[in-house]
């Protein structure tokens, strides 16, 4: 089997201080696009990043700005990160309220694909009334919060699943996993259906993030 995965990295790992540049170095080592983990410190312990660090990497980069929301109350949110120039948005199943709704909402910009990410503990057969709202899932492999957590090998079960559930959409629909993705779990993921990685630590962790991604891609083309 051989298919095209993209290679997703998260600015989580990433040296703050120079963001830009570390964006610039992944993106000339052959990223596809660059992960934004935005967190609330309510929906997850943590607190990371807003709108105006989209806007701008928005300048830093011409790669597609992948925004993953980790916060509650979502649907306020959604017009600030879609006018800050972001490609694609996910929510939570587990912090939404009116989840079509919700999907609505980011649809109604037009360019902006619409993810919808679930937890370890959600089943994928949640998403059954909504997948035909879906540009992408994310499946999270770790809990949501941290960056450097061990890869939940269930995952790959659920990877599984999706992609079966997908096949009868009878369209495109992208799968993207999240969380414990490194050279050692990515054939796993892979084979299991994902057709986007998203790595932390595994890039911006390494002491060459130009190895690390093309470490990644080079499990990607098994
Ligand atoms: C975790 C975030 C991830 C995180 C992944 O809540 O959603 O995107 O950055 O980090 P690694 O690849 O180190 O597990
Ligand atoms: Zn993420």
């Amino acid at each position: 089997m051989h298919r095209k995965v993209k290679i997703a990295p998260s600015i989580l790992s990433a040296d703050f201080a120079c963001l830009g540049d570390q964006v610039r170095e992944a993106e000339m080592a052959g990223a596809d696009l660059i992960h934004v983990d935005v967190m609330d410190g309510h929906f997850v312990p943590n607190i990371t990043i807003g709108p105006i660090v989209v806007e701008a990497l928005r300048k830093a980069t011409t790669l597609p700005l992948d925004v993953h929301l980790m916060i509650e109350n979502p649907e306020k949110y959604i017009e600030n990160f879609a006018a800050t120039g972001a490609n694609m948005i996910s929510v939570h199943i587990e912090a939404s309220k009116h989840l079509h709704r919700l999907l609505q909402a980011i649809k109604a910009h037009a360019g902006i694909e619409a993810g919808v990410a679930i937890n370890p503990a959600t089943p994928v057969t949640n998403l059954e009334p909504i997948l035909g709202e879906l540009d992408f899932v994310l499946v999270m492999s770790v809990n949501p919060g941290f960056a450097g957590q061990e890869f939940i090998r269930a995952s790959l079960d659920k990877i599984a699943r999706l992609r079966e559930m997908i096949a009868g959409q009878g369209r495109a629909i992208e799968i993207e996993v999240d969380g414990g993705i490194a050279p050692e779990t990515a054939p796993d993921v892979i084979a299991a259906g994902a057709d986007i990685l998203v790595a932390g630590s595994a890039v911006f962790c390494s002491p060459n993030i130009g190895q690390a991604i093309r470490g990644l891609k080079e499990g990607a083309a098994l």
